[in-house]
């Protein structure tokens, strides 16, 4: 009478374990909250642990966000933003900070603390030049004092500009500290080695191609080139190891070749530019997520690198100076569904990631131009009603090379007033535009311009609770 349920206890248990195989094992990823609708950080959580995710890099320390990873054993970086950095140059400041955002939470798995994001950016104007060492040197010798120090490490995330080639001589072996910071930096990596912290660098080969449109394509991913940079015989196939070589020589060349490095951020967005696109990540991630897991390294430094994507999920409300593709990163969408199926274990088969679970959707309802309006279309009254929805909403997929860069005017129109429609959370006056716009439940979607419906903020059970149910039952199970 028994065995049918036990069987299927049994069951359960093995799609469980199956479901917390390391499906991207080892691998980390970088979880961003800058958009308008946050999907609940508990539905968040439960899906790193679906996919066997065991490590995050946040980019605040949000106590929700916290109270979320407390109790799973994900491994967390905990972030202070660049605008607290000048508040942690003062040490009393600095040992609240630890007390409030580490210690406080002795559940969560926190190994490191990211002290500012990429300080030295150029467009940042030399901001932070005074105030990051400080900080850094503050936030470890409060752990330290807080006796977490030898589990928890302090560290900087860095952009990859602040080491080069010279122009004469532009190969791996040849890199150095960037000249106006090169004093800095060598400092920056004195402290960090005295307190066995790892260097933490962000690698973009999007961003290479993006910068510059005479970039050789193929050499941003990892399928091979017809042309590699011989570097005294050493062959370099991609801009990646290229890159990360040309920091493991800076490192070298102030005497710290063997520094430990993490890159803090790799990934290719997938909207809002012509290179920016699913085949193209999904190529990139295969080739990087292959390496990865074959343990392959890079020519200077063979074997494991740790790693966290950039990103996990899509952010609307990101600032798009640096251009459209910004609020495309994810490697999920805005609503935890993945894009694209790619090659997690590295053994040549692609899947797709599994998707967030307990998602709310608003209705099946879209704001698009209200065809009655045609008649008498005023280009000026159309032109300043897409203005006032883009200003509001996210548009950056109606731009050129764009997954909506084919709709024609009233497609475009449709397009701007659905997002603003979302972002409003469906509520009716956001879908009028001086009488130009209409709801409709027909989703006006097209190829592959995607006519979205925002998610809606709720109540969520979260992971534990039915983490707790099955393991229950695996635990009754076992034990009968
Ligand atoms: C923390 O995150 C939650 C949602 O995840 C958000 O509602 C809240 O405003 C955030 N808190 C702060 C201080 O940013
Ligand atoms: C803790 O972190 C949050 C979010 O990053 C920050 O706003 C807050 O000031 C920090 N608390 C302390 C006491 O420094
Ligand atoms: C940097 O300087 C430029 C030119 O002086 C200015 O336009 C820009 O707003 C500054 N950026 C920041 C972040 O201070
Ligand atoms: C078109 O709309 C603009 C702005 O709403 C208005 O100033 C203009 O008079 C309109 N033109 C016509 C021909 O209706
Ligand atoms: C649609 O909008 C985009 C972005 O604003 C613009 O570049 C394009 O020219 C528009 N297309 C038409 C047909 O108006």
């Amino acid at each position: 009478m028994e065995t049918p349920s036990l069987i299927f206890v049994g069951f359960l248990c093995v799609l469980w374990v199956l479901d917390c195989v390391g499906v991207v094992e080892g691998i980390g990823v970088n979880w961003g909250t800058m958009a308008t609708h946050e999907l609940p950080p508990g539905v968040v959580v439960q899906m790193l642990q679906d996919n066997g995710i065991q490590k995050v890099k946040l980019f605040d320390a949000n106590d929700t966000t916290m109270s979320a990873l407390s109790g799973t054993g994900i491994e967390v970086m905990v972030a202070i933003p660049n605008d607290q950095l000048a508040a942690m140059n003062d040490f009393g400041r600095a040992k609240k900070w630890v007390t409030r955002n580490v210690t406080h939470y002795n559940g969560v798995n926190i190994k490191y603390v990211a002290v500012g994001n990429e300080p030295f950016l150029a467009a940042y104007n030399n901001s932070f030049i005074q105030t990051t060492l400080p900080a850094l040197e503050n936030i470890q010798n409060a752990l330290n004092a807080a006796g977490v120090g030898d589990k928890i490490k302090a560290t900087v995330p860095l952009n990859a500009d602040v080491y080069n080639s010279p122009t004469d001589n532009p190969v791996p072996s040849a890199g150095t500290f960037r000249s106006d910071i090169s004093d800095l930096m060598t400092q920056i990596v004195q402290f960090l080695n005295k307190n066995n912290a790892p260097f933490t660098v962000n690698i973009y080969p999007f961003l290479s191609l993006y910068a510059n449109e005479d970039f050789p394509v193929d050499f941003a991913f990892f399928d091979g080139v017809s042309a590699p940079i011989n570097d005294n015989g050493v062959m370099y196939t991609n801009v990646f190891d290229a890159n990360f070589d040309t920091l493991v020589s800076s490192l070298k060349a102030v005497g710290y070749g063997n520094m430990p490095i993490f890159v803090g951020e790799v990934g290719w967005p997938t909207d809002g530019d012509k290179n920016a696109n699913l085949q193209y990540a999904q190529r990139f991630y295969n080739g990087l997520l292959k390496r990865l897991t074959a343990k392959q390294g890079t020519p200077l430094r063979p074997g494991n690198i740790e790693v966290y994507l950039f990103g996990l999920i899509d952010e609307d409300a990101k600032s798009i100076d640096p251009g459209n593709f910004e609020r495309h990163w994810g490697i999920f969408r805005y609503d935890g569904k993945p894009k694209y199926p790619i090659d997690a274990t590295g053994q040549g088969q692609n899947s797709y990631l599994i998707g967030a679970k307990n998602v709310d959707y608003l209705p099946q309802k879209w704001c698009v131009f209200n065809p009655a309006a045609n008649d008498n279309v005023n280009v000026t009254k159309m032109g300043d009603n897409i203005n006032y929805a883009c200003t509001f909403s996210d548009c950056t997929s109606l731009g050129y090379g764009a997954s909506c860069s084919n709709l024609d005017a009233q497609g475009n129109a449709s397009y701007a007033f659905n997002m603003y429609f979302q972002v409003q959370n469906q509520v009716p006056m956001s879908c009028d535009f001086e009488g130009l716009a209409t709801v409709t439940t027909q989703n006006p979607s097209q190829g592959n311009c995607n006519f979205i419906i925002q998610i809606a903020s709720s109540f969520s059970l979260g992971p534990s609770f039915s983490i707790l149910v099955i393991s229950f039952l695996c635990l009754a199970f076992y034990l009968m």
